[in-house]
């Protein structure tokens, strides 16, 4: 386990780093005096509020009031957690990040042993590429040329070539005074007991570096020229390579987009740089293996979501179906999973060729969701209209539905399992109770913890039946307007809606005003003028917990939620509308237009 991040080490950091520089990378600002300003990258606005100071080393926006330093940026802006744009900063200045603990003396020879493979897998990168420009490279060159490669692609990816030769890495690195030993041990060199001879593992091929998350080289792919067997020649498993977690592709995908937002998963090398070269520069590829969970786990921390491409035959079905269970689990709500057949015969490599671009690109646009491919996969050569077909067809569905955490998708899930069955929902959740209870619950590390006894009702005509968490529905409504305050702007001018007698709705209806009345855009704005107060903690709470509905139809379900809170107010007899308008505007709360309005109406039936 790494330890806590030392403070001297973040302190030393912010010294070193300009904040001007970070925000300039993704934001346009202007000189204006001492200090820049631009458009506010938190908010909606038309003219500039949002400054930095290269004195102070803080940005400030005068209109939703986000502010903070270099780090607080990186972690609101890309999004990423305290510890990721640490590293994010360090990477900048060339530093590792140090852990307490690092000075264990078992910790500190892994973290030497760690920087001298990466320096020699380095080295060796640098050595390949040189070698692909020279003379002998010739064959090299031609073969990508060939593969319709660009010379800007092969730089970008770091494509170099192995000679044909048996010893000239084995020398190359030896005169770097890297020992044989290291070089074996990194893959590079190959040892054979039996004879008890040395060579370099990888001779006259096209080489493919593998980098990690930080751009740094970890092992290398090889691909021979011509149709010699194997094609492909990986680095084995070594202190810093695990196939089963790199993913090729995801290193350069992330430089070539400042916001990755979608990830799709190829099987090749060469898939990966060719659908590059055609402008799509989102692929990854897993290396000669399924995707793992620690595949996903991985790229979810940095997408949500991810399309899996396959092969349309047979092999590729069933390497879907293994996709399938492997993301089943860490499909919390609001992640999103597709998958993408190729026609048979196909690769993206030759599909991207043959189509285009933008045909590729449709492909990945009309890839089937997991859901419906979850159906498909189970009707596969099933005759639904045979009681016991449909009987295994759903049990298959109901397996798969298992797997996946609790929240908004599976619901929908069960309750889409029980129109195409015409099974009841009620009967599906027992028969998966039973399951579960059998099958003993593994903890999970992505789901967020839910704290029982919260439930409210939830009105089925509303939200699909979806019984996902535990949040009551006007909580779940201010859940949603804390994660995206924008959504205020969909809400009606009339806020009856959420007069309602429930906990949260008194506090619903202070942050629906506070931000109608706009400026606020930003949840940790929002969060930080409630701040002390029991309500700021209610709403830290919510702020927590992920929202069960995906992001791309937050506004729509808001707009149901309202529409049900709507039908369902509670008839208030004359006199307690009167009541509670009152006390509202005692408080010091302005009413509205039309509140003002219905309260002299209310005074005058009262009285009358
Ligand atoms: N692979 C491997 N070892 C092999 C063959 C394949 O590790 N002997 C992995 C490689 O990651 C390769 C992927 O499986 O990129 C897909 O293999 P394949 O479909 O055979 O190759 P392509 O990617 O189509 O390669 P090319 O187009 O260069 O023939
Ligand atoms: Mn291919």
């Amino acid at each position: 386990m790494a330890g806590q991040i030392p403070q001297r080490f973040i302190d030393d950091l912010l010294a070193r780093t300009d904040v001007v520089d970070i925000v300039s990378e993704r934001v346009k600002l202007k000189k204006a005096g001492r200090n820049h300003s631009g458009l506010c990258p938190f908010h909606q606005e038309k003219s500039p509020s949002f400054t930095v100071s290269a004195d102070k080393q803080f940005y400030h926006c005068f209109g939703c009031g986000a502010h903070g330093n270099a780090l607080r940026f990186l972690m609101e802006y890309d999004r990423l957690a305290f510890p990721e744009a640490v590293e994010q900063l360090a990477g900048r200045l060339g530093l590792e990040v140090p852990r307490e603990g690092d000075d264990d003396p078992r910790q500190q020879v892994r973290e030497r042993k760690r920087k001298e493979g990466v320096n020699l897998l380095e080295l060796a990168a640098s050595f390949f590429r040189e070698r692909m420009k020279m003379p002998e490279g010739e064959s090299a060159r031609a073969y990508l040329e060939q593969r319709g490669l660009s010379a800007e692609v092969v730089r970008d990816f770091g494509i170099g070539f192995a000679p044909a030769q048996w010893e000239a890495m084995r020398h190359h690195l030896g005169g770097h005074g890297i020992s044989e030993a290291v070089q074996i041990e990194y893959g590079l060199l190959v040892h054979r007991e039996d004879s008890g001879r040395m060579y370099d593992r990888f001779r006259d091929r096209v080489m493919f570096p593998i980098r990690d998350m930080r751009g740094r080289t970890v092992a290398f792919g090889g691909r021979v020229l011509g149709d010699a067997k194997p094609k492909y020649l990986n680095s084995p498993e070594t202190p810093v390579f695990h196939k089963g977690r790199e993913l090729y592709g995801l290193y350069e995908a992330r430089q070539a987009n400042s916001r990755l937002e979608r990830v799709v998963i190829v099987e090749g090398y060469m898939d990966v740089v060719a659908l590059a070269q055609f402008g799509i520069r989102n692929a990854v590829a897993t290396l000669g293996t399924a995707t793992t969970e620690d595949h996903l786990s991985r790229l979810f921390r940095v997408v949500d979501e991810v399309v899996f491409c396959f092969d349309g035959d047979r092999a590729g079905r069933q390497a879907a179906d293994r996709a399938l269970r492997t993301a089943l689990p860490m499909m919390i709500d609001g992640r999103q999973a597709r998958f993408l057949f190729l026609p048979e015969g196909e690769d993206p490599d030759t599909l991207v060729r043959r189509e285009g671009a933008d045909a590729f690109e449709d492909r990945v646009t009309c890839a089937s969701p997991l859901s419906e491919f979850l159906f498909d996969q189970a009707a596969q050569g099933r005759d639904l209209g045979q009681i016991e077909e449909r009987e295994r067809y759903a049990s298959q569905v109901l397996e798969a539905i298992g797997q996946l955490p609790e929240g908004m998708l599976k619901s929908l899930l069960l309750t889409e399992l029980s129109r195409r069955t015409g099974v009841d929902q009620s009967s599906f959740e027992s028969m998966m109770m039973r399951h579960a209870g059998a099958a003993q619950e593994a903890p999970m590390e992505t789901a967020a913890p839910v704290p029982p006894g919260e439930a409210g009702p939830v009105p089925s005509e509303a939200v699909g039946q979806a019984q996902g968490g535990s949040l009551g529905l006007m909580a779940r409504a201010l859940q949603l307007l804390v994660h995206e305050p924008g959504l205020a702007e969909r809400l009606p001018d009339n806020d009856d809606w959420c007069d309602q007698e429930q906990s949260d709705a008194q506090l619903c209806r202070q942050v629906v005003r506070l931000l109608k009345a706009g400026g606020y855009r930003s949840p940790q704005v929002l969060l930080a003028h409630f701040h002390g107060t029991p309500e700021g903690e209610r709403l830290a709470e919510l702020a927590r917990r992920e929202p069960l509905v995906p992001k791309g139809v937050r506004g729509a379900e808001l707009d149901n939620w309202v529409a049900y809170f709507q039908r369902h107010r509670r008839q208030r007899s004359p006199q307690e509308e009167y009541d509670a308008l009152l006390a509202r505007s005692r408080t010091g709360e302005t009413l509205s237009q039309q509140e003002r309005k219905r309260l002299s109406e209310l005074l005058m039936e009262l009285k009358g």
